[in-house]
């Protein structure tokens, strides 16, 4: 089974996906960690795309394309893959359907999360993660169970991201309504879109999503 998590910045959609894996054998492939991996590793790639991430723009399609490629063909290990961030733009959307299809491959479902621009301001506002493992919490929605320690790995550091800072995140969401949500409809006339209530807690929203995917 193949699943894009389609909505804007602070959606859940890293959140849901972490779920999806464990539940079902997929592997989720989030386009900004490989990007903040690129950056971290001080690569090429990871220098070009440095100040794009921090200004809160869109990578260009082509180096998004050929990163998520290699990435899928490592996936056939697991029962599927869960795409988290990719496609963003109509130009990756295509592309991604020609890759597919040359992989002999298809997309099963594209479950839009939804989520007000307030909500996401105050999601990305409070967000952290654990520097270990990467698990995802946040100020005061989702709070590691004993504060200071992450709950998967107990790593006690945790980092924040630059492009959550407030401004950056105006110009995500800006991004998010001009050149990502336009591909909402490319996915409906295919019969694979379905919408889920971001808003509601992190449980209710993993519930709503299993629901769809055929096992609550
Ligand atoms: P990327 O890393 O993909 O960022 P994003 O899409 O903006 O999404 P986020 O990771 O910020 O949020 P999320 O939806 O995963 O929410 P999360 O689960 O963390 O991309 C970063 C940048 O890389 C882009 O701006 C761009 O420059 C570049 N890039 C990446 N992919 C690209 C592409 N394909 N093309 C071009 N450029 C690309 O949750 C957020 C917070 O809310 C957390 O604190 C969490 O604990 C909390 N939370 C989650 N769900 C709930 C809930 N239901 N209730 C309460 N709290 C919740």
């Amino acid at each position: 089974m193949n699943v894009i998590l389609l909505g804007p910045p602070g959606a859940g959609k890293g959140t849901q996906a972490k779920r999806l894996e464990e539940a079902y054998n997929l592997i989720q492939l989030s386009t900004g960690d490989m990007l903040r991996a690129e950056i971290k590793s001080g690569s090429e790639l990871g220098r070009k795309v440095d100040k794009v991430i921090k200004s809160g723009g869109l990578v260009p399609d082509d180096l998004i394309v050929k990163l998520i490629s290699d990435r899928i063909d490592d996936a056939n290990s697991s029962d599927g893959i869960i795409l988290d961030g990719f496609p963003r733009t109509t130009g990756q959307a295509e592309a991604l359907d020609a890759m597919l299809a040359e992989k002999g491959m298809k997309m099963d479902y594209v479950i839009q999360i939804k989520l007000d621009d307030d909500e996401v301001v105050e999601r990305l506002s409070g967000r952290f993660n654990c520097a270990k493992c990467g698990a995802g919490y946040h100020d005061k929605l989702n709070r590691p169970k004993k504060d200071g320690v992450c709950d998967i790995c107990g790593g006690t550091e945790f980092s924040r991201r630059d492009d959550d800072k407030p401004e950056t995140v105006k110009t995500r969401l800006v991004a998010y309504h001009e050149q990502t949500a336009p591909i909402l409809p490319f996915y409906e006339k295919k019969g694979v879109l379905v919408a889920v209530d971001g808003s509601a807690g992190i449980e209710e929203v993993g519930r709503q999503i299993m629901e769809i995917l055929g096992r609550s």
